[in-house]
């Protein structure tokens, strides 16, 4: 019952008090609230310091019920003062913290006071999704986007290196935040859960980048149908089910504010642009993406969602190519694939002269496509490429 709560309530009610600035939302259900009744009875809870801030909606379970009872108590509220609620009480489910940055909500909720620093950046308390966003591109993009003032959840399989990198990026204590959720993104019950638990954690959902992915390079004869399934599993319907569910909370919030834009990103690659030899699996499902995005586009440009995919060039500095056992330069090292390739820099050396700009993809290169398409309101159901010059569109 409360995911139904979370996902058709929460977003709904950020967006009904967002006036000047877009707020961010805490849905906190601990058992010893839902027996709060009243103004009162919230009042005996330590944490709770602003009685003036508290907001109660009639005892119901249905969401649209809940959402028409406290537009009413909104306007009303609205006419009388300035500041927007500090809690909205539903009664025998939850209570929802409301606030400007995701430190306040800490505040507001009673988590232990630590010092924490504002900054203004450039997706300044936006709250984004970065699915395999515990390494490479992914973790890169999580990083720049946490340095912006974003509120990240970096949702990997990977628990160690996810936990890691998120409590390496809260270490810098500023009012945004990092937030581990694990998913699997070839499971709809698992994406389902992910974008729950990010709207219970932040309010809402700004930006999704679908970016987990996985490589298995092979031949006809090498590629077994189990490894062909498995990577559309993950890097096909895994971007499917990451659209499904964010779209509905995009949506939802888009009714109760239409003119805010948010964005749906997939990570791609220059092999959904242009054929892989011996790499079919990958690239086939990469030019499927672009489908998918130029498709969702279409439905989604309505309520003012953009849907675009990036696609980067080879990406030499990261695990994939570079990892010191398993990167793809040891092992085409290994395979004799580059003729005449006697040492790892030989085969990069080889693979680095094929892009004009003679360098692999970096970060900083996705990082700024990124920008370009969630800034843009002009423009979706685009295939950006970030590939040197490697691949040019005509
Ligand atoms: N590395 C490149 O050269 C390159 C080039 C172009 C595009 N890309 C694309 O960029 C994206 C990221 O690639 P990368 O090289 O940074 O990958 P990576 O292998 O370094 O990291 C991928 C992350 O995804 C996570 N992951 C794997 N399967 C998952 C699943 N089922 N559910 C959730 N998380 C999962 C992993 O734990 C890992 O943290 C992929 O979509 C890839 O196709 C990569």
């Amino acid at each position: 019952m409360n995911s139904l709560i979370i996902n058709r309530v929460v977003p709904a009610i950020r967006m009904l008090v967002s006036k000047q600035k877009i707020m961010v939302a805490r849905f906190d259900d601990r058992e010893e609230l839902l027996k709060a009744e009243d103004k009162e009875d919230l009042l005996n809870f330590d944490f709770i310091k602003k009685p003036s801030g508290i907001l109660v909606v009639d005892e119901t379970t249905e969401p649209n019920e809940i959402i028409d009872d406290l537009t009413v108590k909104l306007s009303i509220w609205y006419e009388n003062r300035a500041p927007h609620p500090d809690y909205i009480l539903l009664k025998g489910i939850g209570l929802i913290a409301i606030g400007e940055n995701t430190a306040i909500l800490d505040q507001l909720l009673g988590a232990p006071q630590q010092l924490v620093k504002e900054i203004s950046g450039r997706v300044q308390d936006k709250i984004i999704i970065v699915t395999g966003g515990a390494q490479g591109f992914g973790g890169g993009i999580a990083e720049l986007l946490y340095a912006q003032g974003a509120n990240v959840v970096i949702a990997d399989l990977n628990e160690e290196t996810g936990s890691k990198m998120v409590n390496s990026l809260n270490m810098n204590s500023q009012t945004n935040q990092a937030y581990y959720i694990k998913v699997n993104v070839g499971s709809a019950e698992s994406v389902e859960a992910m974008v729950t638990a990010t709207v219970k954690h932040f309010g809402g959902l700004d930006v999704i980048i679908s970016n987990a992915g996985i490589l298995r390079a092979g031949g006809l004869d090498e590629m077994t149908p189990e490894s062909f399934a498995l990577m559309t599993e993950i890097n096909y319907n895994g971007y499917f089910l990451c659209a499904k569910y964010a779209a509905a909370i995009m949506k939802l919030q888009s009714r109760f504010k239409e003119d805010y834009f948010t964005d749906i990103i997939q990570i791609n690659s220059k092999s959904g642009l242009k054929g892989s030899n011996r790499n079919f699996a990958y690239a086939g499902g990469k030019f499927g993406g672009i489908g998918l995005t130029q498709s969702f586009a279409m439905e989604l440009m309505p309520f003012k969602i953009k849907v675009n995919s990036i696609c980067p060039g080879n990406f030499f500095e990261g695990p994939l190519w570079s990892d010191p056992d398993r990167g793809l330069f040891v092992q085409y090292l290994n395979a004799g694939k580059v003729p005449g390739a006697k040492e790892i820099k030989d085969v990069k050396a080889f693979y680095e002269a094929q892009v004009p700009a003679g360098r692999g993809c970096r970060v900083i290169d996705v990082m700024r496509a990124i920008y370009y398409v969630m800034e843009q309101e002009y423009e979706t159901g685009q295939a950006v490429p970030v590939t040197g010059g490697q691949n040019m569109l005509n």
